[in-house]
């Protein structure tokens, strides 16, 4: 089954058709950078506007892309929430009215179980059931993967999410949007010994987590020391880098020791950051765990993940009627 999935949840207007489940035969990510770059962070109305401009364009060349015809797509799916609504809206529309127009089954997929789906457009992926930490912009939360469809949630985010705080932390230090891909490039010329900054694990048996108090010590830290700003900045990046990291690492190998689970996944776009694939690489090792990761470019925000959801829900018969409605909800459901 020739899935045509399409995300447009935030920043990226996203296209790409994926074969059962695993097969990329195309996936198209348009970036929206250059137009949110000079606010420092992501404007909606400004979203949904190049959202409009560019999804045609991008539906086109992932169906050219994937070396067939339209006539040859079997289903349409699109990010139906959380995410911001008017951009959501865009794509949950071209979706609905592509499916429409060509009779064919459309489903609507929780942003959260798409990005899980990550894992399975790999080569090898986990085999059931594993743990899975999706760290993004908007989510860090820790999932138990029983099925493709069937994940329950052990922890999430009390305050802001891992990626929201790497975003927080680089506009603090003037190093602008999007933070977390600058943050991992400053940090990797600083040291992290040098400023170390609290970690908040908050009830270790637990898999909850809470970034608000780290993006506050930076936020201190840099006004006890204004000449930081422009002398230590690889330091800080670093710094700061490590507790995050320091954190994720430890609440997912402990979920998975609770969970009795061998393989871990961690999927999102904090997954791309160099220090944290690195360390969980010694974490695995060292537990003798297996751990698997998306390529960089599935980290981050893509329609493949969306295809991939939709082909499972797709198979058990979920239809959404051309009445449904994108939601904007951030809290990660209790199971997906
Ligand atoms: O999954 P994603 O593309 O969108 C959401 O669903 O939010 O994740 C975007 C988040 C942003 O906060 C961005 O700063 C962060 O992922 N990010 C990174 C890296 N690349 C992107 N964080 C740390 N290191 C990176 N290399
Ligand atoms: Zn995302």
């Amino acid at each position: 089954m020739k899935v045509l999935g399409i995300e447009s949840s935030c920043d990226e207007t996203a296209a790409a058709v994926v074969e059962d489940g695993r097969k990329v035969l195309s996936t198209v990510v348009a970036s929206q950078v250059k137009v949110h770059h000079r606010y420092g962070g992501v404007v909606p109305e400004l979203a949904s506007r190049a959202h409009i401009e560019k999804i045609t364009g991008v539906v086109k060349q992932a169906i050219e892309a994937a070396g067939i015809d339209k006539t040859a797509i079997d289903a349409v799916a699109a990010t139906q929430g959380p995410g911001l609504v008017g951009a959501l809206l865009v794509g949950f529309s071209f979706s609905k009215a592509f499916a429409y127009g060509l009779g064919l089954p459309f489903a609507g997929i929780n942003h959260l179980e798409g990005h899980i789906h990550s894992v399975f457009l790999t080569a090898n992926p986990p085999p059931f059931p594993f743990v899975a930490l999706l760290a993004s912009g908007g989510h860090t939360s820790i999932y138990e993967v029983q099925r493709c469809s069937g994940m329950t949630l052990l922890g999430q985010t009390l305050d802001d999410a891992a990626g929201e705080a790497y975003d927080k932390v680089s506009k603090m230090l003037g190093l602008g949007y999007p933070g977390g891909e600058i943050i991992d490039r400053m940090a990797a010329a600083g040291d992290p010994g040098r400023i170390v900054f609290p970690r908040s694990y908050l009830d270790r048996e637990r898999f909850d987590f809470s970034f608000s108090g780290i993006k506050t010590a930076v936020k201190r830290y840099i006004e006890d020391h204004p000449e930081s700003r422009t002398d230590q900045v690889t330091d800080i990046a670093a710094g700061f880098q490590e507790a995050v990291v320091d954190v994720l690492a430890e609440k997912l190998m402990r979920a998975a020791a609770a969970r009795r689970c061998r393989h871990v996944a961690v999927v999102g776009g904090v997954a791309a950051n160099r220090r944290l694939r690195e360390r969980l690489g010694e974490e695995a090792d060292r537990l003798d765990l297996y751990l698997h990761i998306p390529p960089v470019s599935l980290c981050g925000d893509n329609a493949a993940m969306i295809a991939a959801a939709a082909y499972h829900r797709l198979q058990a018969g979920q239809r959404e009627g051309l009445d449904a409605d994108v939601y904007s909800r951030v809290k990660a459901p209790s199971a997906l």
